[in-house]
């Protein structure tokens, strides 16, 4: 197969004069022969001023290219799309599948031996390891790292679980404008990702843990100098697989290594998020997300991360505790260890690697964990025939088991506009239904899934409800939320049909979550179903709307997945 330069040729009809224009405009950079004869690393550049998590992608470039030529190959650094959570219309899961398709066919259409791919604010990484993996060539992640703690009136700050926290206090009107300002200063003190155990955090244990980035690489924060030489490192990995020509992704993506990827996610009480991004990757591959291992993994396997939003931590003590690896070697019993890694070698080589940090109360032994089951259980039940997730680790234990009465709200619009009316008739033992928030309906999946209580019973301290819908939530939210109801309410699924005033119960003990409602009421009012909204007719919108599957297959667009 071709390598560097004479990789992927532009078609004109001869490859001779193809290779000869591309040295020509290429030297019109500077470089010589002997520079463009060797390995050629690709470095993905997602820096851009709208993603601040990103702030730190320039200098990791930047090492990376030292550690590509350190080792004798030569970097080349290309752009592609960035997403960042809070700077994404209508939603940053509405754009992921774009920069896949971005990221795949940029690896694809340029001559690259393998790609570093550098991402981490939430929907990043998985779209690289998507486009990457259906792109084929060897391919290693470096996350840019977590932010370091804030800090306000002598108490420890995270993004964003305290920002919810704080901002719930600003609404039941403990917090005022002054200070709620003040406080925006201080709750995302560096660059680098959201510092709890979100959806960044959550993705870059669960990458580490499949194989796919460098041992350590999740949890170093993105200010320190470590992080710098986890890129040199980096771009040395890449150099030594463009040589060896793999491994490639999709064979890294197996079985084994979903299911660690699952025991992770479970143990470190990780975002819900997770397991949507896991399933688009691992459909990438040819392969599926089985939610009942997920679901019979977590019954088995403990919560051992003490972080927040499950618990009190943040990702530098994940770092200064022994980080991944360390954690690995704890949930050793649960995995695979023959999977195979970027090193070329098995996931015994990470746990090899585990620093033993003594006192740290970080990672917990099985002995001792912080729950004694996993943070996710997957429901089924009447409302969702294809399932539906909670992350009963952030839940009310008094809410786990549940029987109440639905208030409605049937788009995010109409929450916005209702959910704090003083009329709005609402008590602190209602279930809150939220429908159309689902992959199409929304669209894009909105993380709105967490609910606001409503203002009356926030100011008289209702702190938590029963919520369900078929929307997503931050990782970094918590309550006793149902989400990813399947099928979504807008393509005529059972969440659709819920009515105010209708029963619904909830157990998670058992798994399960019904509307009570007869099953010939239920025919009656799924013959009245009408889309939400008519379809758009072009651009990206009508093919995010015609192409997306459910939650239960990553919401990846149906054209993607698989082989070609
Ligand atoms: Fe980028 Fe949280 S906003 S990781």
């Amino acid at each position: 197969m071709a390598q560097g330069l004479r990789k992927g040729l532009t078609s004109y009809g001869d490859a001779g004069f193809s290779l000869f224009l591309r040295k020509a405009f290429i030297k019109a950079a500077g470089y010589s022969d002997d520079a463009l004869d060797r390995p050629i690393v690709g470095i993905t550049d997602t820096a851009s001023d709208f993603n601040p998590c990103h702030g730190n992608a320039p200098q990791l470039i930047e090492a990376v290219r030292r550690g590509v030529m350190l080792s004798g190959g030569l970097p080349m650094a290309f752009p592609t799309i960035s997403i960042h959570e809070s700077f994404s219309h209508p939603t940053s899961m509405y754009l992921r599948n774009l920069m896949s398709m971005d990221t795949e066919e940029m690896i694809r259409a340029q001559p690259m031996d393998a790609v570093v791919l550098i991402g981490g604010c939430d929907k990043t990484l998985p779209a690289q390891i998507m486009g990457a993996a259906s792109a084929g060539i060897p391919a290693v992640v470096l996350p840019v790292g977590p932010m370091v703690v804030g800090h306000h009136r002598g108490e420890v700050l995270g993004a964003c679980t305290d920002c919810r926290r704080l901002w719930g206090q600003h609404r039941a009107g403990r917090i005022d404008e002054a200070e709620i300002e003040v406080i925006s200063g201080r709750l995302a003190p560096s660059v680098g990702t959201c510092m709890v155990m979100g959806t960044a955090s959550t993705m870059a244990c669960m990458i580490e843990a499949m194989g796919l980035s460098l041992p350590y690489s999740a949890a170093i924060p993105a200010p320190h100098a470590e992080r710098l030489r986890c890129g040199e490192a980096t771009g040395r990995v890449a150099v030594e697989m463009a040589r060896r020509q793999g491994p490639a992704p999709k064979t890294l993506v197996t079985p084994a290594s979903i299911r660690n990827a699952m025991v992770v996610l479970q143990a470190i009480g990780g975002s819900t998020n997770g397991l949507v991004h896991l399933a688009a990757i691992a459909g990438r591959a040819g392969l599926e997300v089985n939610l009942e291992e997920f679901d019979a993994i977590g019954r088995e396997v403990p919560v051992l991360v003490d972080l927040k939003p499950s618990g009190d931590h943040y990702m530098e003590h994940l770092h200064h505790a022994g980080a991944v690896p360390r954690l690995l070697q704890e949930l050793e019993p649960f995995l695979d260890l023959s999977a195979p890694t970027v090193l070329g070698g098995t996931l015994a080589d990470y746990l090899a690697l585990a620093e033993e940090v003594p006192g740290q109360t970080v990672i917990r032994p099985r002995s001792a964990p912080l729950k004694q089951t996993g943070g996710m259980a997957v429901l089924r039940g009447n409302l969702c025939p294809g399932g539906a997730v909670i992350k009963h680790a952030a839940a009310t234990p008094a809410l786990l088991k549940h029987e109440g009465r639905a208030v409605v709200f049937t788009s995010v619009e109409d929450m916005t506009n209702r959910i704090d009316d003083p009329d709005l008739d609402v008590t602190a033992d209602d279930v809150l239904v939220l429908q159309n928030a689902g992959p199409k309906g929304a669209p894009g999946m909105p993380e709105a899934g967490y609910l606001p209580i409503p203002r009356k019973l926030a100011g008289a301290g209702v702190k938590d409800m029963v919520r369900i819908s078929d929307a997503r939530m931050s990782g970094t939210a918590f309550g006793t939320i149902v989400l990813h109801i399947t099928p979504e309410a807008a393509v005529g699924g059972p969440l659709g049909l819920v009515r105010d005033g209708d029963r619904i119960a909830l157990d998670v003990e058992r798994r399960s979550i019904e509307l009570l409602v007869d099953a010939a009421e239920l025919e009656r009012r799924a013959a009245e179903f009408q889309p939400p909204r008519p379809a758009p007719k072009r651009g990206y919108a009508k093919l995010f709307h015609d192409t997306v599957l459910q939650a239960d297959k990553g919401v990846d667009f149906d054209f993607l997945a698989g082989e070609d």
